[in-house]
């Protein structure tokens, strides 16, 4: 069978041009939102309510940019220097003071402001479905990790290469299940993800569990078998 091999550029062309359609915009995003769910979100939610802080939905209304690019980057500042606002917040929150953000730059934390402003938050995706075009290195590793066995599933599933290979020679697995090294092509991202809701195989034991894959190990996986794809077409290989 010769036809897959165009399917294969094909697809590989669409997963490309998915990936520079959203452009610098959707990098800028993709930053406020990693820097607001490493940072931000052990304290704050987004429209969910008060946690250790407010809810940071709507801020960008109720306080002026300079007054948000002062605080964020520097609170205990603000706070001492006596502003009225600064103040009565930091009373409201019993004392817990917010850590000073400095090692942010201005345009980082514009950013994020700007992302609030849109209430990018509430559009964020489960990691699930986030797509794998977004995902860096080192979720790549993560997956191949994941996928041969040296991390174990989080909810105790068997290994992907207990029964599946690919032609990532740095992971090597066993052929009961069907050889993966295309499949991100040939499923593409939404399809894979809904397929990883569920165990391959009905009758394993794990298949009772509430969940397969936690929406991290769908992402890292999902980023492995494209990353594999790709480098498997790049080398000329077609399947
Ligand atoms: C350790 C907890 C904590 C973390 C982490 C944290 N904050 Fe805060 N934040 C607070 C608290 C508490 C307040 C209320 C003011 C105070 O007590 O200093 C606050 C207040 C704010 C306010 C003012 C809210 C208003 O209604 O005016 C903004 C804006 C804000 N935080 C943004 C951020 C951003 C952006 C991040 C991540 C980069 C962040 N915070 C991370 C605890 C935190
Ligand atoms: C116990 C063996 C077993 C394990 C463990 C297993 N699979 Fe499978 N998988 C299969 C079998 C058998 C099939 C083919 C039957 C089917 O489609 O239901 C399959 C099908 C698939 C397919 C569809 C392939 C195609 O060509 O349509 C994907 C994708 C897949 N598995 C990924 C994974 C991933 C990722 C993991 C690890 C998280 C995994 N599998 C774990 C046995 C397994």
């Amino acid at each position: 069978m010769r036809a897959p091999a165009r399917a294969l550029s094909f697809g590989l062309a669409l997963v490309a041009a998915a990936a520079m359609a959203g452009g610098a915009r959707a990098a800028d995003s993709d930053e406020a939102a990693a820097t607001f769910n490493r940072r931000c979100t052990a304290c704050h939610t987004f429209g969910h309510g008060v946690k250790v802080g407010p809810d940071l939905k709507g801020v960008t209304e109720r306080r002026t940019r300079p007054w948000l690019l002062k605080f964020v980057r520097g609170s205990s500042l603000v706070i001492a220097a006596g502003d009225p606002t600064a103040t009565r917040l930091f009373a409201d929150f019993k004392e817990v003071r917010m850590p000073d953000w400095s090692d942010l730059s201005e345009t980082q934390v514009s950013g994020i402001l700007d992302w609030f402003a849109a209430d990018g938050p509430e559009h964020q995706k489960p990691p699930d479905e986030r797509s794998a075009t977004l995902a860096d290195a080192s979720d790549v590793e993560a997956g191949r990790r994941l996928f041969d066995g040296r991390t174990p599933l989080a909810n105790g599933g068997q290994p992907c290469a207990n029964c599946h290979t690919t032609r990532d020679a740095a992971s090597r697995g066993a052929s009961l299940g069907p050889e993966l090294t295309n499949v991100y092509v040939r499923y593409q991202d939404r399809a894979l993800t809904a397929f990883f809701k569920r165990p391959c195989l009905a009758r394993l034991p794990d298949s009772a569990a509430t969940r397969y894959l936690s929406g991290e190990e769908t992402f890292a996986l999902k980023a492995y078998l494209r990353a594999v794809a790709i480098s498997n077409h790049e080398k000329g290989g077609a399947r």
